[in-house]
């Protein structure tokens, strides 16, 4: 038992504290007379997350040295502990649940372990809140999502290597092949999943809403952008699926898709009426298409630009496409990766309060925010 144990490190009062927090879903050996979990709970026998724990680790790299590890549902943490004795050196573990979250903080504490829990829900993790990790686990996370393309997306966002999900799926038997079907005239690859209606009288803390094929997951996967996707059956209704971002552009068969995420320093730029405003917006590429280099291509169609428009207070527009403005970028940005750039324009003649919604463009082509991007809204003050 490690110093981290803290003033409560006798045997008895730690079984105290571990029995505070009962049921646990995971086994997790915090030393002699320290049991986790009593029995079987939530449909999963005694000794989980032991035996998945066995059939994932051929997947992993024996040694995570210098690599970064997010566990996503992480419940008591068992997976993240496993990743620290692997030799990651930052292991973030998320859950939505608080208790669960309570019981991975006091397994951390007990084992001496240098990994961080937070209480965050899979949907709002962001590449500005968390950042970019080398490994993120989904295990046994996809069917508890009511939103499992939203939890994808956020999953691709917050991947720099690879992403590795564990899930309960549909065997094939029950949803038959994918098949080609013409819909309003265009044929395209129809893959079947379950939505799970629940009874109106289920009672259960975290839902099972979703039931994919191996086949629409595998597809949902590459749909997020996800450049490889393996499937691996681990039994007829349990499959592993190893994911990576694709580096190799020329080898690259994904959608080109065109999506950002703008964070400005300041919530609020104050300013003289007419004066010039500036400020340093940072840009993330969160899309599989690269964006190219700009600067002196800013009358080029499909160029990648910043561009700015002027809402009042309560957001109508008051002039859109604001003096035309356009910000280049300096560099090429692959996906994953971000710049900071310098907004400078004059600000409006009058004083008031306004907002500032900036969104990037495809030059002559469209906003970012019509393929589903959100535009950063920054605060105005212009004083008189
Ligand atoms: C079946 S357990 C799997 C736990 C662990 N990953 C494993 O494989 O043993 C699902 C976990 O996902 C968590 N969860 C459910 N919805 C979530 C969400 N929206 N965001 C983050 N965690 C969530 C639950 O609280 C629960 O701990």
């Amino acid at each position: 038992m490690s110093e981290n144990s803290g003033p409560d490190a006798n045997p008895r009062s730690l079984l105290a504290r571990i029995r505070a927090l009962d049921p646990w879903f995971h086994d997790i050996d915090l030393g002699p007379e320290l049991k986790t979990k009593l029995g079987p709970c939530a449909d999963e026998p005694s000794d989980h997350p032991k035996p998945t724990w066995e059939l994932l680790k051929p997947y992993l790299p024996a040694d995570l040295s210098g690599q970064s590890v997010l566990d996503v549902g992480c419940n008591a943490g068992f997976y993240s502990f496993e990743a620290k004795r692997l030799g990651a050196n930052r292991v973030l573990g998320v859950d939505v649940q608080r208790r669960e979250i309570a019981q991975a903080r006091l397994a951390a504490q007990i084992l001496g372990l240098d990994v961080t829990f937070q209480r965050t829900s899979v949907y709002d993790l962001s590449i500005a809140d968390v950042g970019q990790f080398d490994l993120v686990l989904a295990l046994g996370l996809l069917y508890h999502c009511r939103h499992p393309l939203l939890a994808l997306e956020r999953l691709f966002e917050v991947t720099r290597g690879t992403l590795i999900v564990e899930s309960a799926v549909a065997p094939e038997e029950w949803t038959g092949p994918p098949q080609a079907r013409s819909i309003g005239g265009l044929v395209r690859r129809l893959v079947p999943a379950f939505y799970i209606e629940n009874d109106p009288d289920a009672a259960e803390a975290v839902y099972n809403w979703f039931l994919p094929s191996p086949a629409s997951l595998a597809a949902l996967l590459r749909g997020v952008g996800f450049g490889g996707v393996t499937h691996v059956a681990v039994s007829e209704q349990r499959s592993l699926f190893v994911c990576t971002r694709n580096a190799d552009a020329r080898s690259d068969t994904r959608v080109k898709s065109y999506k950002a995420r703008l964070v400005a320093r300041e919530a609020v730029v104050s300013t003289p009426a007419s004066d010039v405003i500036a400020f340093t917006v940072r840009v993330w590429n969160l899309g599989t298409a690269t964006w190219e280099a700009s600067i002196g291509r800013e009358e080029e169609r499909g160029a990648v630009l910043l561009g700015v428009h002027l809402l009042d207070a309560a957001e109508n527009v008051l002039e859109w496409d604001f003096r035309r403005y356009r910000g280049a970028l300096s560099r090429t940005v692959r996906p994953g990766e971000w710049i900071d750039m310098e907004v400078r324009l004059t600000a409006p003649k009058s004083a008031g309060q306004y907002l500032l919604e900036l969104d990037l463009v495809r030059e002559f082509e469209g906003w970012f925010e019509d393929v589903g991007g959100t535009p950063l809204k920054v605060d105005l003050d212009v004083r008189g």
